[in-house]
């Protein structure tokens, strides 16, 4: 039986508390696909009610950590050294339209560096978690990403900017180089899972740029944990000030690292 820490612990009861109200949440947006409205509203309430939850459980364990979460921003904490990011549903145009692939994501944040994350996929009960120095894992089990050594092997996952986004330009000039040298690209429409997935070896890589700290704060700690690499386009760190992210195994992602730049000469 393996023992886990306190804080995973806290990390962990706190995604399943939210999650009961996100799933039952979730049972009702098939009938709103078709209310002339659409779900819109109730989705936006529904991440709320999540939020709400996380914060009150996260709060309760640890009274002075700060926040940065999705909906609510920041909020300082009296301890300055500790700050939980949260993103409610990450995922939530999934969720919107009905598809099952979407979750919780919580990291802790001490001294300015990534410590643990937890990413939890109610519907198929999958609980990523890591902690820096003691692995990553899916449920009980160890994770460790990928060994594929060649691009032309790998699968990708990646995210499209959409509407109302920047970065539709670059987008199309990574992703025009990255289909002539991959085996796949996948757009699964949650980055904290895509995350999850490169440090399950479900994928080899994963790259996007314009993505928030919520989204990806937890699932880095994953993928480190679990033997992989995980930068910015630079190959530097400053993943959640740029919103530039590239994550792939040992073999992988200098190449990729390599391809981004490629498209962008
Ligand atoms: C989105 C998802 C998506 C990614 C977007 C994010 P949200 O997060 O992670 O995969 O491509 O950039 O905004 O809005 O569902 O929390």
């Amino acid at each position: 039986m393996m023992v886990r820490s306190a804080l995973l612990n806290v990390m962990m009861g706190a995604a399943r508390k939210a999650a009961r109200s996100l799933v039952r949440d979730y049972g009702e947006i098939e009938n709103l696909q078709v209310s002339r409205k659409g779900p819109s509203d109730f989705v936006s309430s529904a991440d709320l009610k999540v939020e709400k939850t996380l914060r009150q459980e996260l709060k309760k364990a640890r009274p002075a950590y700060g926040f940065l979460m999705e909906e609510g921003g920041e909020i300082a904490g009296d301890d300055k050294s500790n700050r939980w990011i949260v993103d409610p549903i990450d995922g939530t145009t999934n969720f919107l339209h009905g598809i099952p692939n979407f979750c919780i994501s919580i990291a802790l944040e001490r001294e300015g560096e990534l410590i643990a994350g937890v990413v939890y996929q109610p519907l198929g009960d999958e609980m990523f978690h890591a902690e820096k120095g003691a692995g990553a894992f899916l449920n009980e089990r160890r994770l460790r990403v990928s060994a594929r050594r060649k691009l032309e092997d790998s699968v990708l996952a990646t995210g499209i900017p959409f509407h109302g986004r920047d970065g539709h330009e670059p987008f199309l000039r990574e992703l025009g180089v990255m289909m002539k040298n991959v085996a796949g690209i996948r757009r699964f429409g949650s980055a904290a899972l895509d995350l999850a997935y490169v440090a399950a070896g479900r994928c080899d890589g994963y790259w996007e740029a314009g993505i928030k700290p919520w989204d990806i704060a937890a699932g880095i700690v994953l993928v480190r944990e679990a033997g992989g690499y995980v930068t910015d386009y630079e190959g530097g760190n400053k993943l959640l000030e740029t919103g530039e992210i590239v994550a792939g195994n040992d073999h992988l992602h200098q190449p990729l690292l390599r391809l981004i730049k490629s498209a962008h000469a």
